[in-house]
């Protein structure tokens, strides 16, 4: 999920290395660390908490030569920032390195098998159960590297794209990825590795792409070798050119991170589920629940605190809790909850949402409800952050690094982890029939494609926006599991376009802000098929009758507010306590679009920070 580099050629590889971590340094990360087997055949690693400039003060004086190299930039996922869980992570003999990107999902019996044959760890990361296992296949096994790593993989499920080397090996090195991002330069006489491109457009621009599940192996002076992990085929290298320039690379071609962010969402929650949801047996396991579970069922009351985008997850997360388990939920930013000396029991589970885990109103939130007894449970996407570190238990949404100030797929990433949470404590509470269960949770497995459905409209969505340009305020309306969702549209409205937009529960519309409804006024509707459709029905037809111009989230094959709207992007049709995983992808691409038109900055708004640690 962040950054590797790797190098083998003739050049010195610490310089090469470094300026590679910088490179990605704009991925967002953690922690920073290089590899090096130098020209006598020694293994050095050198590994820091914090910025790549740690790392380079601290190989000041160290011995950073060799012509082969791995490098990282780490985004923790198991095992806090820390300099021991920063990577290369070596193995027990320190006779080989490793770097790795993604989640190894089955770590946990791999390094309970390690265990008892006498390894023993040293980091708190899931990588260095796969840095143990080579060297367990290389000495159980007698196999050479690039063998005991094709072995060691064979044993792994999870994501991930990897670099290693060997002491007294300087002329080898081996990578490998499953859905974690690589490629390799070929230049003269020297090859490089990178998560991306930018480590290695200055050198190369002709590159590898490796696919999923393939072997790479390295030796200098010799053709790649690239092997399927699959049937051990020999595959031929295709070497293709690099087109995009520096700056296009470092957004994955797309031109903003919150569009990069939007596009990520498929993926981001397929991280997010990764061993939580059990796609064969149709089943979620999460640790926080199995170990915590009791304090749900036993709640006297749910307590959701959160600060924008966050708070909206959170609204929904008082649907689905309530929804699903029937226990009380009360939501509220974290702000007000921090000040007016609300009334906490020590049977009370406080939820904490926070993308950064650094919100200092969240915190505060915490550390009042914490005060006075309650359970606080977090929902977090930094690894060892204040939340997370605040917590009496949590999970993580592993969405990867928010770069983008509008908060996307971490917005999307809260709900899935607020859906599984919630089913998992309905299903312990028996507030939920099996058949249901299953029913919702088959459903969340299909999430993903029915998101990419969505993305392939983003050419409609974008002809959309150009009309809504001259507006200077939006009213968004939702009900039930997507009024939060209309609030949502409206926040991402009003933080990149700087137009004024409201999001409001559909019928609380005719209290007042139908005044505001004439011929100018843009309407967003979140209006899918589900057990409110003829309330926000009735809802459209009174907008339409004040001439409102209407824009209507749809589920597929509507006909009925097709026909009253002035505009309609359908999406496909999910379980309905799901849907805001759906409805909120138009309103991401609406509002930046909107956005770019009127020529703002997308990714760096007036005003605003990514993480609010101040009051
Ligand atoms: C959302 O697009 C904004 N960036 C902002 O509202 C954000 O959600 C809020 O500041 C909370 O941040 P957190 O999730 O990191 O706590
Ligand atoms: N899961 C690994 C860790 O937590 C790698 C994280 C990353 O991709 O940076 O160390």
């Amino acid at each position: 999920m962040c950054g590797i580099v790797g190098y083998l050629g003739t050049q010195n590889a610490y310089d090469i290395l470094i300026k590679g971590l910088h490179r990605l340094e704009y991925r967002g990360y953690d922690s920073a660390g290089v590899a090096l087997v130098d020209n006598n055949g020694q293994l050095n690693v050198y590994k820091t908490k914090g910025k790549v400039s740690n790392l380079e003060d601290y190989c000041k004086d160290k011995n950073i030569n060799g012509t082969v190299g791995i490098a990282h930039t780490r985004w923790a996922t198991h095992g806090e920032p820390s300099d021991k869980n920063a990577h290369p992570h070596y193995s027990q003999s320190k006779n080989i390195a490793l770097i790795h990107n993604g989640i190894i999902e089955n770590y946990l019996s791999l390094k309970t098998f390690l265990s008892s044959k006498g390894y023993v760890f040293k980091s708190d990361t899931d990588t260095e159960v796969l840095v143990q296992l080579i060297e367990y296949m290389m000495n159980e096994h007698d196999l050479p590297l690039y063998e005991a790593v094709y072995q060691a993989l064979t044993q792994v499920t999870g994501a991930y794209a990897i670099g290693v080397i060997e002491k007294n090996n300087p002329n080898e090195l081996i990578t490998a990825r499953i859905a974690s991002p690589l490629i390799i330069g070929v230049g003269k006489d020297e090859f490089f590795l990178g998560s991306d491109a930018s480590p290695i457009v200055e050198y190369t621009k002709d590159v590898i792409y490796p696919e999923d599940r393939q072997v790479i192996r390295i030796v200098r002076g010799k053709e790649i070798e690239i092997r399927s992990l699959d049937n051990k085929s020999l595959i031929k290298p295709e070497v293709k050119q690099i087109q995009l320039s520096l700056e296009d690379i470092e957004k994955g071609g797309f031109e903003h991170f919150m569009l990069k962010e939007i596009f990520e969402q498929p993926k981001s929650l397929s991280l997010c589920m990764n061993g939580r949801l059990q796609r064969e047996q149709k089943e979620i396991i999460l640790s926080g629940i199995q170990n915590y579970g009791e304090r749900f069922a036993k709640a006297r009351r749910i307590l959701i605190s959160a600060c924008g985008t966050s708070w909206h997850a959170g609204l929904i997360g008082k649907y689905l809790f309530e929804t699903l388990c029937r226990i009380p939920v009360d939501v509220e930013v974290a702000s007000e909850f921090r000040y007016r000396n609300p009334v906490i029991y020590p049977d009370d589970v406080l939820i904490a949402i926070s993308q950064s885990g650094e919100t200092a109103d969240t915190l505060a939130a915490m550390e009042l409800a914490k005060k006075q007894g309650a359970f606080i449970y977090g929902i977090c996407n930094v690894v060892g952050s204040s939340v997370a570190r605040l917590t009496d238990s949590g999970t993580y949404t592993h969405a990867g690094p928010e770069i983008g100030v509008a908060s996307t797929k971490a917005f999307t990433t809260q709900v899935c982890i607020l859906a599984m949470t919630a089913l998992a404590v309905a299903k312990q509470m028996e507030t939920i029939s099996t058949e249901d269960y299953k029913r919702i949770v088959t459903e969340l497995c299909n999430i993903e494609e029915k998101i990419e459905t969505i993305l392939s409209k983003t050419e409609e969505v974008k002809e959309i926006s150009k009309i809504f340009t001259y507006a200077r305020n939006f009213l968004y309306l939702g009900r039930g599991f997507n009024y939060p969702v209309a609030m949502e549209g409206a926040l991402k409205l009003k933080e990149i376009s700087y137009i004024h937009a409201e999001g409001y529960p559909a019928a609380e519309m005719k209290h007042g802000p139908i005044a505001l409804i004439d011929e100018e006024m843009p309407i967003v509707v979140v209006a899918p098929r589900y057990q409110m459709y003829n309330k926000i029905l009735s809802n459209v037809v009174e907008v339409k009758s004040r001439k409102g111009k209407i824009l209507a989230i749809v589920t597929e094959g509507d006909t009925d507010i097709k026909r009253l709207a002035d505009y309609v992007i359908e999406i496909p049709q999910t379980e309905e306590c799901l849907s805001p995983l759906l409805t909120v992808i138009p309103l991401q691409l609406l509002s930046y679009y909107i956005a770019i038109a009127k020529g703002r900055d997308v990714d760096q708004q007036r005003n605003l920070a990514k993480s609010v640690t101040v009051e």
